[in-house]
């Protein structure tokens, strides 16, 4: 467990620059991650090259000790470039390019841009590759940020095609897969198909989603042209990249293939603020702690990437500037914060920033010190912390957990392109069903569905829009209990309902036929009854399904018809239910599972890591934590507001 920082040498004198990395050590900072934004002071000029800026600030950091991880620039291109290449911009859904005077102006698709990016990491690499103190490398800087996965440039239309003809191989193919005959949509050759952009009515859900596969595959093609070259002059150092929170745009399990370590950006109240699936009153209520299950969903859905290998690569260390609004901290949350991503075995965890900047768009974003160089709460946290790891020495990086869930990327892109009412959302049905399992204090790994799921007691599928036999044997044969969300085995992978209706493939386990689906307004509800009379509600989406004999019924809608269905190890949610039935639903099958859970009050979460077992508190309250004390190692066993524990565990 290492503690990190954001710096950025090129916005601050030269000659401060000793001091902090030698204050960076004092603090207990052992990475720091710089130079993701400096191109324009890398190369000045097109082709002319000035490292004496660079060499310094990584001689001045790694004489300090510290471990350096580089950034290639290629999140902020040069005004010069755009100069040379106007081709190089991304075009939004108006038409409209995306112009110069921030960052992320670049569409993935633009060759020369490509080409651009090859020859500055290139030299880079050269450069820096087998420097003794650079131990990582962090490709671009969050791809897809201020919503750029997407361009309707003209090199991506010309790129789709291409996608398409390979995909298809011929015109014949796509347009029966696709269903063209539908309203006379056919075309007699790639080179006639346009982009899923400006139509009058309604796109083919099948032409919105190939587009979006291809500017994932897009994204991912981009970064392995960067990996390619990292691995080359860099032999032995790790290649990361930061992904973002609620950030599905492109596939995340897909580009990680080219990664040795997953990063994320780690901003809770920013999320808690933004994310539009959470209720107004669990804003308020969580606003200086963050929602407790924000972050650790994160933490869980990364370390399933690079096979457990996860960084916090930017974590909050005071208000963020870009949020509807941007609260303070609870004291002690940073502290918090940071040991969550340790409990779910983060290898390091880096703040966002060194220093507050005082001029240009960030410079009312926080950092572990003020702008005049003072240490600010962040900061005087983060040396805690620091001092705990110390502390607590060696005690295991791993702990299994007993439930898996799945996350898909391809489910997330149907459920935009065709959400079937306003309310619904993906990651808002897969928040709600982790959450359900957080609530009950249990170790979760958040898997994609390829996944051999045979070590887990129980897997819960939110939501799997395509499934196939493979899929559903490979389930079978796990031993585990699955349980299934809305929705899931609703469609094929060329978007259309599966023969038979859905859940298509589920068949093979679960005797049912979804035979119609509804979608319900905000604020309207319908009641459910759970088989021993517990009443609750269903929201946003609701199905009518048929269930055959042998199939037992789990829950029923206040008209009747079945809710939930159950055969053997498989269950089914016919709704998006509230909370309530849902915490029910899944501690019932968690029993049957063999699973032990508990029934966490407010605001308290527990994760374990080796042989501890960690407690947040983000809850306003006392919480008394079921442990004697001469078991804990970490905090006290009446846990404070914004408290963190850790004890061993039995
Ligand atoms: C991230 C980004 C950083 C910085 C930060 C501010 O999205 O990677 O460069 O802008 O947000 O919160």
């Amino acid at each position: 467990m290492k503690l990190g920082v954001c710096y950025y040498p090129e916005q601050w004198d030269r000659s401060m620059w000793l001091k902090d990395a030698q204050d960076m050590v004092r603090l207990g900072v052992k990475v720091v991650r710089i130079a993701e934004f400096a191109w324009s002071r890398m190369e000045p000029q097109p082709g002319q090259y000035d490292w004496a800026w660079l060499d310094d600030a990584v001689g001045i950091l790694a004489d300090q000790g510290l471990e350096i991880v580089l950034g290639t620039p290629t999140a902020a291109p040069p005004r010069w470039l755009l100069q040379a290449h106007p081709d190089m911009l991304a075009r939004d859904a108006q038409g409209r390019e995306r112009g110069f005077g921030s960052r992320r102006h670049y569409c993935f698709s633009s060759e020369s841009y490509r080409e651009a990016c090859r020859v500055i990491v290139t030299e880079m690499a050269r450069r820096y590759g087998q420097h003794p103190a650079v131990i990582a490398w962090q490709t671009d800087n969050e791809y897809g940020c201020h919503d750029t996965v997407i361009s309707y440039s003209d090199s991506a239309l010309r790129r789709f095609r291409l996608w398409l003809a390979k995909r298809y191989d011929n015109i014949e193919n796509l347009n029966r897969r696709w269903g063209n005959v539908f309203w006379s949509m056919e075309y007699a050759a790639f080179d006639e198909i346009g982009l899923p952009v400006a139509l009058p009515a309604q796109v083919n859900p099948i032409h919105a989603l190939d587009f979006r596969r291809f500017a994932s595959d897009e994204v991912c093609s981009f970064n392995r042209l960067q990996c390619d070259i990292l691995r080359e002059y860099s032999p032995g150092r790790d290649i990361l990249h930061n992904f973002m929170g609620f950030f599905g745009e492109f596939n995340h399990h897909e580009l990680s293939a080219d990664l040795d370590v997953a990063t994320w950006d780690n901003y809770p109240l920013g999320f808690t603020d933004m994310v539009r699936f959470i209720p107004e009153a669990e804003r308020v209520q969580w606003m200086r702690s963050a929602h407790p299950d924000i972050a650790a969903f994160h933490h869980d859905l990364y370390r399933g990437m690079c096979k457990g290998r996860w960084w916090i690569m930017e974590q909050q260390s005071g208000p963020v500037n870009w949020a509807s609004a941007n609260p303070s901290p609870l004291p002690g949350m940073v502290r918090a914060w940071t040991w969550e991503a340790f409990a779910h075995g983060a290898e390091v965890v880096s703040y966002f920033r060194w220093r507050q900047v005082p001029y240009a768009q960030e410079q009312m974003h926080s950092g572990l010190h003020t702008s005049d160089g003072q240490i600010d709460q962040g900061g005087r946290e983060a040396a805690i912390v620091a001092a705990e790891i110390d502390t607590l020495g060696d005690f295991g990086a791993h702990h299994a957990a007993s439930v898996a869930l799945v996350f898909d990327y391809n489910s997330k892109w149907m459920m935009d392109i065709q959400p079937h009412g306003e309310q619904f959302d993906y990651f808002g049905q897969v928040f709600a069903y982790y959450r359900a399992l957080r609530r009950m204090g249990l170790d979760i790994d958040i898997v994609p569905p390829s996944a051999d799921v045979s070590k887990y007691a129980m897997v819960v599928v939110p939501l799997l829009a395509t499934l196939d036999d493979e899929c559903v044997a490979r389930w079978q044969a796990s031993g585990a209990q699955i349980v299934m969300g809305p929705r899931t085995g609703s469609k094929t992978l060329d978007y259309a309902l599966p023969t038979g209706l859905p859940p298509g493939p589920l068949r093979m386990a679960l005797s049912i036929r979804v035979s119609r689906v509804e979608s319900l307004r905000a604020g309207v509800s319908e009641t459910v009854c759970l088989a021993d009379g517990t009443p609750g509600y269903a929201k946003i989406w609701r199905e009518f399904i048929d269930v055959a004999q042998g199939v037992e019924v789990l829950a029923r809608f206040a008209d009747g018809q079945p809710a939930v269905a159950c055969q053997g190890a498989f269950s089914y949610h016919a709704a998006y239910f509230s909370d309530d039935v849902l915490d029910r639903l899944l501690a019932d099958v968690a029993h049957a599972a063999g699973i032990t859970i508990q029934a966490l009050s407010g605001g308290l979460r527990l994760r374990r890591r080796g042989k501890l077992q960690f407690a947040v508190n983000y809850g306003p309250g006392l919480v008394s934590l079921p442990v004697a004390a001469d078991r804990m190692v970490l905090g006290e066993a009446q846990l404070a507001p914004a408290g963190v524990a850790a004890w061993l565990a039995e």
